[in-house]
Formats: C-alpha cells, structure tokens, sequence
C-alpha cells in the first residue's frame, strides 16, 4: 500500500520522557499508513524504504502539527438547556428555589426524555461540530440525563450514531447514577437497584465502554457508587467516577479500589485520595468550564497531584448545568489561567492524558503505530493554543485516521 508524507512542519508528539518540551520536532516529516501513524521523526532520518513508498508528499507550509484533540469528559446528549435558569439566578432567584420548581438536573431529564431520538442526535450534532471544528478527534460522551431504561438507552445510541455520521471516535459511559429521578425521591437505594439492572442490558446491546456516577453527598454515596462499581467489575467494564467536586467524600479512594481510569472534578482531593489515585494509575480530569460557571473558590490541588505524578487530563465536562461550554481550547487556557497549569500541562491533559482517562492506547500522541488523527495548526509556538481566547483557533487541517 502507498503512503503519505508530509513534510516542512513541526511536530509537537507529546510523547512521554521526550527530551524537548512538548516532544517537539522541528522540522518533522510524518508517514501515514492509512489509518495509522508508520513513522515520525525529523525530515533528514525518514528511514529510505519507507520514503521510496510515498506516493503523495504534503507540505505542511511550515505549520505546527499535534496530535488530534480528545476531549474525555462530556454530558453531551441532552434535551432543551438552562438558559432560563441562569438568567432567574442572575435576576436574585436560589439555586433550591429553581431546583423546587423542578429546575437544575431534574428539567433536563424532563427535555431529555421528551425528545426523540432525532430530535436529540439533531441539538447534539451541532456541538459536535464546534468541537470538532476546534480540532476534536475523540470523545466521550455519558449518558445520566434519562435515568430510565429506555431514556439512557436512547442517549448512548445517539451517542453511538453521532460517530457514525461525524469524523470522530465516541466512547460511551453509563452514568445511570447521576441524580435520583423524581420517581424514585427519597428512595435512592431503591434507584441503585434500577441502574443495576439498567446496566447489564445497555452492556449487553453495546452501548457501555465504562461506567460512570456522581458520588457526593447530594448524589450518592460511596456505599451506593461501590454497589455500582461492583457491577460493573463483574462485568469486566472499567469505571470513572465525579469525585470530590463540592466536598471530600472519599470518592477517589473507593474509584482507585476499581481501578478507575479516571477521578474528575477533584477540587476537594485529599492526599490519600491523590496517593491512592496514582498507586492505581487513575488520570484526574479537570473541568475548569465546571469551576469557571459554578464560580467555585476551591482550586483542585495540581501541586499536590503533580508532586504524586497523577497525569491530570483537562475536558469541557459539557453540560447544560455546570459546563454549557463547546470549546476544548479554551478550556485549555482556563487551565492555566485557573488552574495554574503549563501550557504544556495543559496539551498533554487534552492528548496523551485524556486518551489514557478513555482506556486508549493507540492515540493521543504523534508516534509510529499510532492512529493517523492529527491537527495542523496555523500557529507557531505549542503556547498558543492555550494563550489566546475566544480566538478563531487558526486551525488549518483536521485528519482522522488518514482521512481529511
Ligand atoms: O459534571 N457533577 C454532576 N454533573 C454535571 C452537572 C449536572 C447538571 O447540572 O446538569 C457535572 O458538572
Ligand atoms: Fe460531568
């Protein structure tokens, strides 16, 4: 089979213990194969056998290429959105007042059940396409807004089928223990027991890559995510958790128990938590949209994640509660402007990090055997992804396993 090779561009690879910040190559070539990466490196080594099969050669005009954007934490199928709410919140109304006339997560599922499918694939296309318009090559989406057999059901196949007509991977999560839907008030356990049987079934048509819940004390508790963790243990299905977003619940502790792929939000991480989220190898996944909309005061602990090498991921968590944000970029300047991060923290948490908090290790990093999903940036420094905001993101070119 031919390939291709691009040339005259830099590479930031993002590969991990690479000498140069970022794994930057300066004058790079890169020799795709099909769907996958057969060789990167600097332009004066491409091995000869590898050049005499390039058929087509791309000049890159001198951009920067990364690998493409992952984003791994979004609620990004659901009905209607809060607009309302916001705005009665900014004209003096309580967050009870709103959730008591039946606002905040519980009107979301109210839209998310009354849409149709159609309906739901057509309003979550169109964030989509901002995401992948700013380089998005992967992502996740959970379910959590339909909290119904068949309202969960019908969000994880919209989920699928947007993979199917969009140039992007999906990877789907169960997160049937987000919030107590009103049928069940006041009878959480009894919730519990429906997400159980809930997922076996969605497992078994396809539709759970992993598991997901909402362990606070407003949601549930460890002794009820554990129950869920179990299950999905049982069936071989790996588990993420929401953990410590508005208090320390020891969420992250019970997620490393499961070895979780990933702990998200974190704001309230203790050390234990941190220690036992790097003895299990979990990626913290940090939602500055979250922190930035919810206009919370405490700062997820990064000294302390960093100091115990938990590789910190970065997501829009979109969401029409606490994230109604379409921007991976500028998540990426939220992070450092936020949460302290270096840029180069910050591009990793959208790559090689976000691609472990999925699980996946074929992507993430611009290597050889790695999927050919890459973005060419009109820009020249890695920085300035992260520096500008609200900026059209200069991105040129996006590829998706080979494919423009
Ligand atoms: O990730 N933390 C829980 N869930 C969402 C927000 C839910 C909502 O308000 O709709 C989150 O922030
Ligand atoms: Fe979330």
């Amino acid at each position: 089979m031919s390939l291709q090779l691009w040339t005259h561009c830099r590479a930031a690879t993002l590969q991990a213990g690479a000498a140069q910040p970022y794994g930057l190559i300066e004058d790079a070539a890169l020799v795709i194969d099909g769907e996958s990466l057969a060789w990167v490196g600097p332009r004066a080594d491409v091995p000869a056998d590898l050049l005499a099969r390039c058929e087509t050669q791309r000049d890159a005009g001198g951009a920067l290429i990364t690998p493409g954007l992952i984003d791994c934490h979004t609620h990004l199928v659901y009905g209607g959105d809060r607009a309302h709410e916001f705005e009665l919140r900014l004209n003096g109304a309580t967050y009870e007042e709103i959730a008591r006339a039946g606002g905040g997560i519980a009107s979301t599922v109210k839209a998310t059940r009354a849409a149709t499918a159609q309906q739901l694939q057509t309003q979550s296309a169109a964030r989509l396409q901002r995401l992948i318009a700013e380089g998005v090559t992967t992502l996740e989406i959970k379910s959590g807004y339909g909290l119904a057999l068949e309202h969960e059901r019908k969000t994880l196949s919209v989920a699928r089928a947007l993979g199917q007509t969009h140039a992007v991977d999906i990877r789907t999560t169960f997160l049937g223990a987000h919030a107590v839907p009103a049928e069940f008030a006041g009878r959480t356990d009894a919730y519990v027991d429906a997400v159980l049987e809930m997922l076996p079934v969605l497992h078994a048509e396809g539709l759970v890559d992993a598991v997901d819940a909402f362990c606070e004390r407003i949601a549930f508790s460890t002794a009820q995510t554990g129950r869920v963790f179990a299950a999905a243990k049982a069936l071989g299905i790996p588990v993420k958790l929401h953990a410590e977003q508005l208090s320390d619940s020891g969420g992250a502790q019970l997620a490393a128990h499961y070895g979780a792929l990933s702990c998200d939000h974190l704001e309230w991480l203790s050390t234990e938590g941190a220690q036992a989220m790097a003895a299990a190898g979990s990626v913290a996944v940090l939602l500055p949209g979250a922190f930035y909309f919810l206009r919370e005061t405490k700062l997820p602990p990064v000294a302390l994640l960093r100091e115990h090498n938990v590789p910190m991921a970065i997501s829009t968590d979109c969401n029409p509660g606490s994230s109604p944000c379409t921007s991976l970029l500028l998540m990426l300047n939220m992070a450092c402007t936020l949460f302290r991060l270096t840029p180069e923290e910050a591009l990793a948490g959208v790559t090689r990090h976000a691609a472990a908090a999925l699980g996946l290790r074929d992507r993430g990093v611009l290597a050889a055997g790695m999927r050919a999903d890459f973005v060419v940036w009109g820009v020249e420094r890695p920085a300035e992804l992260s520096y500008a905001f609200g900026a059209n993101p200069r991105l040129q070119t996006v590829f998706k396993g080979g494919l423009v």
